[in-house]
């Protein structure tokens, strides 16, 4: 939970209290092409259809709990949007069913994303139409894919 949500100007005085249900979601949609035949003819034919499974005991699932984006990655990828690694190498896991494939992020900013799949192992390929965020991705991309995190 980040901060603001005690009573404004009076945030000591009150300092166990919330004003307000903090908002602690983000969605996010999933859209995929209309499959070629069944899952398993997809699945075969363009390795694509559906999600790569956590384990074989645990599937991918529709809730990844995440913290706000720790101050190390900031530093190294100074982008608005910035996403938390720890949350990105989960997501971008699960989009390749096969664990084979190539991953686009056609909204790269900083990088974050395309560092999260050299962490897990895949290939991806990234745009980002300013040029300086571009540049900052060339040099993002190879940190912030080498931190460790605490599930490593
Ligand atoms: C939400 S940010 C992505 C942030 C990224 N996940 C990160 O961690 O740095 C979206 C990015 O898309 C870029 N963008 C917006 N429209 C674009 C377009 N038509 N083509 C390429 N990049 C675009 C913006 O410049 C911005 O950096």
């Amino acid at each position: 939970m980040r901060g603001g949500d005690r009573p404004k100007a009076a945030h000591v005085e009150f300092s166990d209290v919330s004003v307000m249900p903090r908002s602690m979601w983000e969605p996010w949609l999933v859209f995929r092409k209309p499959i070629d035949g069944r899952v398993q003819d997809n699945l075969r034919k363009w390795g694509a259809g559906g999600f790569r499974r956590i384990s074989a005991e645990r599937p991918f699932g529709d809730v990844i709990a995440s913290a706000p984006t720790r101050a190390a990655e900031r530093a190294l990828a100074q982008h608005p949007s910035l996403k938390p690694q720890a949350f990105l190498r989960q997501l971008v896991r699960g989009v390749l069913p096969l664990g084979k494939g190539i991953v686009l992020d056609p909204f790269a900013g900083s990088g974050s994303t395309l560092a999260a799949c050299e962490a897990v192992g895949y290939a991806s390929v990234g745009v980002e139409r300013d040029r300086k965020y571009f540049d900052l991705a060339v040099e993002a991309i190879p940190k912030l894919s080498k931190l460790a995190m605490k599930a490593d």
